[in-house]
């Protein structure tokens, strides 16, 4: 008779603690991509079980949990993290037990683990193109702000190297404050912004200070039309915290935003509500979270097992239909091939999509061949 044995496997997100908002959504993405699984049958015949644990928002939580995972609960594959300072923290545990971790979140790049599928965009899908819109539409003085970890650290340079490229620029700031900074943090940071007028901001604050931050970027009176902050981590989730028309005309590149007007993503999104009811607040993370699960179960049909050797041959070059487009697994880095896109927070929290890749970008996480001006992409005006 055939196996019919649940198959385990971890899922490892933040539920509690600063990054809990975004955290939740990655958390509510895997549990939707399971249950379809499941619904459609399971894989061959085997249901889908996820043990899960909530992580804190804290990097050493991550890592005992990752080996209470493997060592306890004898899973072969977690699906987690979101602070790059959380997977860097569970890497070594994954790759001591050779065990996968599929990882959903945009992050820094230049990095590779064999023991890492990675589906968030790298900075050669979402900075090069933020760059290059930023500086084309409002100047290349830039104004850099982060929390207080590797992921802005990272990003800040890479961001403050392409809009170097550009004639007249100028790096006026780079500041990072803690995971909890308050608008008053802020509101300092704002009074430094007033006298060096950047042409624009851009924020690397992840999880619940990132309200903080665009709360007190609108109480210091500034006008996103000329000074907008722009971002890879404000997402429709940290918009969700902010009180209505707070992050209105500020900008963020990902590639996926809830306003994506394809079929694919709006039976997705009803699907994720009849489950998880309205107050969901699916984003970039979100999606690759639900996709990423998806990928892992259709390459256990063709492997028959879940063990690293076997499933890694029928992850690498696989692909898949996700709200986003189709996307496809890099087989030589480990990356994802993603649509770039740019979007403008408009009145209700949601994006205007004012740029769009029109195929995936490949990932170039060591950022080899990135020029400012190299997406193939449609331009769509401006509205000013
Ligand atoms: C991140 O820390 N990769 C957002």
């Amino acid at each position: 008779m055939a196996n019919q044995d649940p198959i385990r496997v971890g899922v490892l997100y933040s539920e509690t603690g600063v990054t809990s908002t975004i955290g939740l959504s990655q958390l509510q993405g895997a549990l939707l991509a399971i249950r379809e699984i499941n619904d459609s049958g399971g894989i061959d015949g085997r249901e889908l079980v996820p043990v899960r644990y909530d992580a804190q928002s804290n990097p050493a939580r991550y890592a005992e949990l990752a080996e209470q995972l493997i060592v306890q609960d004898r899973v072969n594959v977690i699906f987690g993290c979101y602070m790059s300072s959380s997977r860097k923290a569970v890497i070594p545990v994954i790759e001591k037990w050779n065990k996968l971790l599929f990882y959903p979140t945009l992050y820094e790049g230049f990095e590779y683990s064999g023991n890492v599928i990675y589906t968030g965009a790298a900075p050669n899908q979402n900075s090069v193109q933020l760059a290059e819109f930023m500086t084309a539409n409002f100047g290349a003085r830039v104004y850099l702000i982060g929390s207080d970890y590797i992921y802005p650290y990272e990003s800040n340079r890479i961001m403050g190297e392409l809009v170097l490229q550009r004639p007249g620029s100028e790096k006026l700031g780079e500041c990072y404050l803690p995971l909890d900074a308050t608008e008053k943090d802020y509101g300092v940071i704002m009074e430094d912004i007033r006298n060096k007028r950047p042409d624009f901001i851009f924020s690397t604050v992840v999880g619940d200070s990132t309200a903080a931050l665009y709360r007190a970027y609108a109480d210091a009176g500034f006008e996103p039309r000329s000074m907008p902050i722009a971002s890879l981590t404000t997402s429709e989730a940290e918009i969700s915290q902010m009180g209505r028309g707070v992050a209105t005309g500020h900008y963020t590149a990902a590639p996926y935003f809830q306003s994506i007007d394809s079929e694919a993503n709006r039976h997705c999104l009803s699907r994720l509500r009849q489950h998880f009811g309205e107050d969901s607040v699916p984003n970039l993370c979100w999606e690759a979270s639900y996709f990423q699960t998806h990928i892992f179960a259709n390459a256990f049909r063709q492997a028959g097992s879940d063990g690293i050797a076997e499933l890694m041959p029928h992850i690498l070059g696989s692909e898949f239909d996700a709200p986003q487009g189709r996307v496809k697994i890099d087989s030589t880095n480990h990356h994802t091939c993603l649509y770039p896109r740019i979007g403008r927070v408009d009145a209700e929290g949601q994006f205007t999509i004012v740029r769009q890749a029109t195929r995936p970008v490949y990932p170039d996480p060591y950022l080899v061949t990135h020029s400012l001006g190299d997406w193939t992409a449609k331009l769509e005006t401006l509205e000013s």
